[in-house]
């Protein structure tokens, strides 16, 4: 919420003042105080001119034009004889950078072990590929922060990634250090992919421990600010990413994503069992790809057979969350970079994903928000006489 400050009509402000004024600004990326991060260096007053040195977190940053239309009119807006306002852009130096990310590291240290973290962690996976865990995924997401939520999503399939064009980003995440990286805002969820990291689509050859450590940065350097919802879109396979994650966070759930086939189902009961082997939760099953529905009646026919959800689900003793049609029209808009529940919300698909997510609401509820104490005021006795 943007404080409106009180406007100091008929006298010049002090640099204290001017200063107060700034503090109330926030970086849009880091979303704290500009003053509190250390970036209002000089703040010069000659009457009826003052002029704000400011540090920018990185030489290039693209919050340029943002700083130079937001800082004078904060500032000629609070104090009416002030006419001319000018900011100096500068960057910060290597160490006031490295303060910096201390001291936002040190207020959300991301890190979804802890015990006391409020995010729910819950990776899409399926073992068998090309099932749709990535669509399920930003579906998923996207229907959660339309609900409210506020929705991470982190591409854990490093390799073959796929989040950042089903989510139409291609632009690259604000690195203000290797230990601070700024989520991209993509229909209102962060997110982390490869796709915004790697240039025009290149291969990018990793060996395993590679893999390994660019999650553990995903989950740890990103400043997700603790969302509800953590969602991870899982590659194929059943192996080292799960391991990595479950060593990475150990209370992360897992929704298993199958087609109704037999061969997939399996596929997805053997990812299961290693995602339970290395203490991770069943929380449910997706079908997807489950039927289709004809299109000028409502009758469904079932071109890959029908089952293998709730067989899997069985399984695991855990809720079938969701039935997902097969629908031919969400391929083809897959390209368009929107998700089927923000693009065609009235679709069966869309449908079928809105309720998905509120099964998985019931089964993982957000935790509730942590308190934070506000200091008693200090009550002085009246003194005598
Ligand atoms: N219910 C559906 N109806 C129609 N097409 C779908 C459906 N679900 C997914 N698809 C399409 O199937 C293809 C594979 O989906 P997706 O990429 O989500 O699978 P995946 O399991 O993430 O694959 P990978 O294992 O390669 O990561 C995509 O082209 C996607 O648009
Ligand atoms: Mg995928």
């Amino acid at each position: 919420m943007l404080v409106r400050p009180v406007r100091y009509a008929g006298y010049m402000p002090t640099v204290e003042q001017v200063r107060d004024v700034l503090a109330t600004i926030n970086d849009p990326e880091l979303h704290r105080s500009i003053v509190d991060l250390g970036m209002v260096k000089e703040i010069d007053i000659a009457e009826p001119n003052v002029t704000v040195d400011l540090a920018l977190t990185i030489p290039g940053c693209p919050l340029k034009s943002f700083f130079q239309e937001v800082l004078p009119a904060k500032i000629t807006d609070a104090f009416p004889e002030i006419t001319d306002v000018t900011v100096n852009l500068g960057s910060m130096t290597e160490e006031e950078r490295k303060a910096l990310v201390g001291d936002v590291r040190g207020e959300s240290p991301s890190s979804f072990a802890q015990p006391d973290s409020r995010t729910t962690l819950i990776a899409v996976g399926s073992g068998k590929g090309g099932v749709g865990k990535s669509t399920v995924t930003v579906n998923l997401a996207a229907s959660l922060a339309e609900r409210g939520y506020s929705v991470g999503l982190l591409d854990a399939d490093i390799w073959g990634f796929s989040a950042s064009r089903m989510l139409g980003m291609d632009s690259q995440p604000t690195v203000v250090d290797e230990r601070l990286i700024v989520p991209l805002d993509a229909y209102g969820l962060k997110m982390i992919s490869m796709g915004n990291l790697v240039e025009d689509d290149r291969p990018v050859v990793m060996r395993g421990p590679m893999l390994h450590k660019i999650l553990q940065s995903f989950l740890t350097d990103v400043l997700w600010d603790e969302p509800d919802y953590l969602i991870i879109d899982m590659p194929p396979g059943t192996g080292d990413i799960s391991l990595s994650l479950s060593q990475f966070v150990p209370g992360c759930s897992i929704v298993l994503v199958t087609t109704p086939q037999q061969a997939a189902e399996k596929v997805a009961e053997r990812a299961g069992h290693m995602a339970e082997k290395v203490g991770m939760k069943v929380a449910g099953v997706i079908e997807n790809m489950a039927y289709m529905l004809c299109d000028n009646c409502d009758e469904r026919t079932y071109p890959f057979g029908s089952g293998g959800g709730q067989e899997l689900a069985d399984v695991f003793s855990a809720p079938l969350l969701g039935q997902i049609p097969l629908d031919r029209p969400m391929m083809e808009l897959a390209e368009t970079g929107k998700p089927t529940v923000l693009s065609q919300p009235d679709s069966s698909s869309a449908m079928a994903f809105e309720e998905a997510a509120d099964a998985l609401v019931e089964k993982l509820p957000p935790r509730p928000k942590k308190r934070i104490r506000k200091p008693l005021p200090l009550i002085t006795a009246p003194s005598a006489g």
